[in-house]
């Protein structure tokens, strides 16, 4: 197996934390109420702050907060440097990042820059105003563009991506909803405005930026325009934010094809640090439908590449639906016969809008196949709020609110997450999934629970470097509906196997060489030894492994070369 980033030295891996950290993505909003009128709020989430500590999180992402009409769970901002006063002040955002950073825990937020809230501002100004400086900030047309009926994310909901604004006397591009208006994100003022916008968050101790929409953001805009993306930006907000903070990162949302993803990430790792895998996201849900892991052993070949400070964010599920967008039409329907088969399980043509936790019929063993699989994929795991009590979602709600209810803390009114007689959110109640059966404190005290092995498995990962580190290698073994993968870095190497079907198995896979005669299982008591270095393992239906290859001796043995 090749030796990865020869190149880093020791110091700069000590460095680079989001190359192997746990990350955990929440809304405030809907995470714990301390004041009591039925909206998360940053106090809230200073109180939990000590659970997310006890289940291991290195960095937590935080959903867009900021002054906001909130029409899109507040991905439409009306004020950039305005935390929204439901959610608490500016000064009580401060106190949060203090006291996470106290407990090791960076904070990441959402750079929302592709558009802004109909409400904001500028846009107002620019509107009102032809001449005003802020027109230039958005995109405009007199005539309604030929193509204004293509290129909407929202396909079913938006109708369009040009709305005729009365004031402004013309159409106004917008790649999302109509509330949405496009920033003009090639103008050096906007451009200035979104540098401005970063330096502020920075200076109020935030860790770095998952930037929204990365694709949109770095396009050419405007009526007729071919859309050419110019990845130079990526580099200047790279730029920047290192000016600013050395330690900062760039974690982008973009749904890419991967013959594009070093321009994301830049050839000598200049413009993203991570990067959302979207192309292994999409193939790990077809392989748990369809218990074929063949198609997710390409995606991760495909994604292979990326410079040595580059790192891929790997997830399950998140805020918005599970986009399968990027499958095939006959895997994709796969998938929705699995794990969405009702329309009104499904949104925009092309994704499902449920939690984890319901698509797999809250089954445990493959709930932990699931998660186990996204601990053991090349790149930085991102969990999302709740899962670690398997949590379900509410379909009566639309589209993507289906699964952004509030957090399950207790037994108590409102699963303890509010005082208040109305959450901002219905809690999930009654049912295999409500808060009165499936909540944290009832998990704290079951050893056995969903939380208590989620806890475990952090543990273990955060002491398997390899996989954040190292290079890996696909093994064959035999079979189609299990995946077989070899980390190594620094002469130490782990073997992590997933068995996708729904039923017991038996595989070969053949290490040979030298030191590889044993393999020692990190989770459970099962060891192989094999002289020869031929491994034939014996794995229950859904079943996973995480090998350590030679001995426990790893941590005596860290050299680089
Ligand atoms: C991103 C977000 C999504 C939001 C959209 C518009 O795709 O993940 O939640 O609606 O951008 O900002």
């Amino acid at each position: 197996m090749r030796t990865a980033y020869v190149g880093l030295d020791f110091f700069v891996i000590k460095d680079l934390w989001y190359k192997n950290a746990i990350v955990y993505c929440l809304h405030v909003g809907t995470f714990m109420d301390a004041d009591g009128d039925g909206i998360g709020d940053f106090n809230g989430l200073e109180n939990r702050l000590d659970y997310l500590a006890g289940l291991g999180v290195e960095a937590i992402w935080l959903m867009p907060f900021q002054k906001s009409p909130r029409r899109d769970d507040g991905y439409d901002v009306s004020d950039y440097y305005q935390v929204d006063p439901c959610y608490g002040t500016l000064g009580d955002f401060v106190e949060l990042t203090h006291e996470a950073e106290q407990r090791g825990i960076r904070v990441l937020i959402d750079l929302v820059i592709n558009h802004t809230s109909d409400q904001h501002p500028w846009f107002q100004e620019a509107r009102r105003d032809p001449d005003s400086k802020y027109r230039d900030y958005y995109v405009w047309s007199k005539k309604k563009p030929p193509d204004a009926n293509e290129g909407m994310v929202f396909p079913g909901v938006q109708k369009t991506t040009w709305t005729y604004d009365k004031v402004a006397r013309a159409y106004y591009f917008h790649r999302f909803y109509d509330f949405q208006p496009d920033l003009n994100t090639r103008h050096p003022a906007v451009q200035d405005e979104i540098r401005k916008i970063m330096g502020f968050w920075l200076e109020l101790g935030v860790a770095g930026f998952r930037v929204d929409a990365v694709p949109f953001v770095i396009q050419s805009k405007g009526p007729g325009v071919k859309n050419v993306e110019h990845y130079d930006m990526l580099r200047d907000l790279r730029e920047f934010l290192q000016w600013r903070r050395g330690d900062a990162v760039i974690l982008a949302e973009a749904n890419i094809v991967p013959k594009n993803d070093m321009q994301y990430f830049g050839d000598d790792g200049d413009r993203a640090h991570m990067m959302f895998n979207f192309q292994v996201n999409q193939h790990a849900f077809y392989a748990l439908a369809a218990a074929d892991a063949r198609p997710l052993a390409r995606a991760l070949e495909k994604t292979r590449e990326r410079p040595a400070t580059g790192q891929w964010a790997q997830f399950l599920r998140n805020h918005d639906e599970l986009d399968l967008g990027r499958l095939t039409k006959a895997q994709r329907e796969r998938v929705f016969d699995a794990f969405g088969p009702d329309k009104d399980m499904q949104l925009y043509d092309r994704g499902i809008r449920r939690r984890l936790a319901p698509m797999l019929n809250g089954d445990r063993r493959r709930l932990e196949l699931a998660y186990s699989l996204m601990f053991t994929l090349p790149g930085t795991p991102v969990i999302r709020y709740g899962d670690e009590i398997g949590m379900g979602d509410d379909l009566d709600l639309p589209e993507r609110n289906g699964a952004r209810t509030p957090m399950q803390w207790s037994h108590e009114p409102n699963g303890g997450f509010t005082r208040a007689k109305k959450p901002v959110l219905p809690v999930v109640s009654g049912g295999p999934f409500g808060f009165e059966k499936v909540n944290v404190a009832a998990q704290r005290r079951d050893p056995d629970s969903m939380l208590n092995w989620t806890e475990r498995i952090i543990r273990m990962r955060k002491e398997v470097p390899e996989i954040g580190w190292g290079d890996f290698e696909i093994l064959s073994t035999g079979r189609n509906d299990v995946l077989a993968i070899l980390y190594g870095w620094r002469n130490n190497e782990v073997l992590c196997v997933h068995n996708f079907r729904d039923a017991a198995v038996e595989i070969e896979v053949r290490l040979g060489g030298p030191g590889r005669a044993s393999l020692v299982n990190l989770l459970s008591d099962d060891h192989s030894d094999s002289p020869s270095g031929r491994h034939r393992i014996v794995m229950e239906p859904y079943g996973y492994r995480w090998f350590r290859v030679g001995g426990l001796g790893y941590v005596l043995d860290r050299t680089p070369f």
